[in-house]
């Protein structure tokens, strides 16, 4: 893919997060997302691509814009598909609490797996326990091996989960294997990032949450290192056959790893905080501006870039850097 349109690219979740931020804790979550969406939109349709969007806001009979299979972009070249999720933690951004993110990722055609908007339950974990964990492998049994490969004891371990009455049963195993928890209200995408890189203190993400996350997570893990594993938890028929048609197999029996969920070789991940977070800052305003946090991965290039923006969006002559 075309260095040339990482800046492109970041401009898009630049403008979601823009726009999400300016509903921050103001309790309207559906107020925030759709500001996200329209930014989105917006701001994709002037990137030189032709992209189809293949993780979206939803199939296009209930999201009206950025659903899936809309497609995006004002190129004729560089066929890309798409996964966004424009405001990841919609109740984190209407509540003003951490991790809320304007997420975007971009591969090769092919590059990214079309799923429906669903559950998967998750696996994260570091390079150190990639190979040896297997998310079918009871909570402790992953946590030896965690640990292990980590060379240190399971209680000095901790494990993301969302705070969730499905979760009952893992946090209880987690809890009695001894490592501790750090229980989230929402977004699992921020965490996903946390646990496989070094000095965050978290060490693996486990429990179900949202399918679209879940590539999303891998497209970044796949910049990244580490691992994700998930199987597919279906809410309903309908998923399935959807799912079916796109060509998955839909056992719930069946581990997608990193590469099943993206398996492009060209991928460009990016986000950029809403909220201050575990791995971004937030968006803040200042008068006649904004000033915004992003991470942009690539895992072609091998790049990891962290891009701090400041947005003028009236003429002033008077700037602060710091
Ligand atoms: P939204 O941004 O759509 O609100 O989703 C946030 C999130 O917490 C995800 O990070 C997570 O994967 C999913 O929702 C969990 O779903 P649920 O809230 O239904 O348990």
């Amino acid at each position: 893919m075309e260095q040339r349109l990482t800046l492109d690219i970041i401009k898009v979740t630049e403008a979601a997060s823009i726009a999400a931020a300016r509903f921050m804790g103001k309790g309207d979550r559906k107020g925030a997302d759709q500001a996200a969406v329209t930014a989105m939109r917006r701001t994709l349709n002037n990137v030189p691509i032709r992209g189809r969007v293949v993780i979206g806001e939803g199939e296009r009979d209930v999201a009206p814009m950025l659903f899936i299979g809309e497609e995006v972009g004002c190129g004729k070249d560089y066929e890309v598909d798409i996964a966004v999720d424009p405001l990841e933690g919609t109740n984190l951004c209407a509540t003003g609490s951490p991790n809320a993110l304007a997420v975007m990722a971009v591969a090769d055609k092919g590059g990214l797996l079309h799923c429906p908007d669903t559950y998967m339950e998750k696996l994260v974990v570091r390079s150190s326990a990639k190979g040896l964990v297997d998310i079918r492998a009871s909570a402790r049994e992953n946590l030896e091996i965690i640990a292990e490969a980590e060379r240190r004891d399971i209680d000095d371990l901790v494990v993301v989960i969302l705070d969730r009455p499905r979760h009952q049963q893992i946090i209880e195993d987690v809890r009695s294997a001894g490592a501790r928890i750090k229980l989230i209200g929402d977004g699992d995408i921020t965490p996903a990032i946390a646990a496989v890189v070094e000095g965050t203190g978290i060490h693996a993400l486990m429990g179900t949450g949202g399918a679209p996350e879940g590539v999303l997570s891998a497209a970044a893990i796949k910049c990244l290192g580490g691992e994700i594993q998930v199987r597919m938890r279906w809410r309903n028929e309908e998923e399935k056959e959807r799912a079916k048609k796109g060509g998955m197999d839909i056992s719930e029996e069946k581990v997608y790893t990193t590469d099943d969920l993206a398996p492009g070789d060209d991928i460009i991940f990016v986000a950029t905080g809403v909220t201050k977070g575990d791995v971004l800052e937030g968006v803040s305003f200042f008068g006649g501006g904004a000033r915004t946090y992003s991470m942009v991965l690539a895992a072609k290039t091998r790049e990891i870039r962290f891009i701090n923006t400041i947005h003028l969006f009236e003429k002033i002559d008077r700037i602060r850097l710091r």
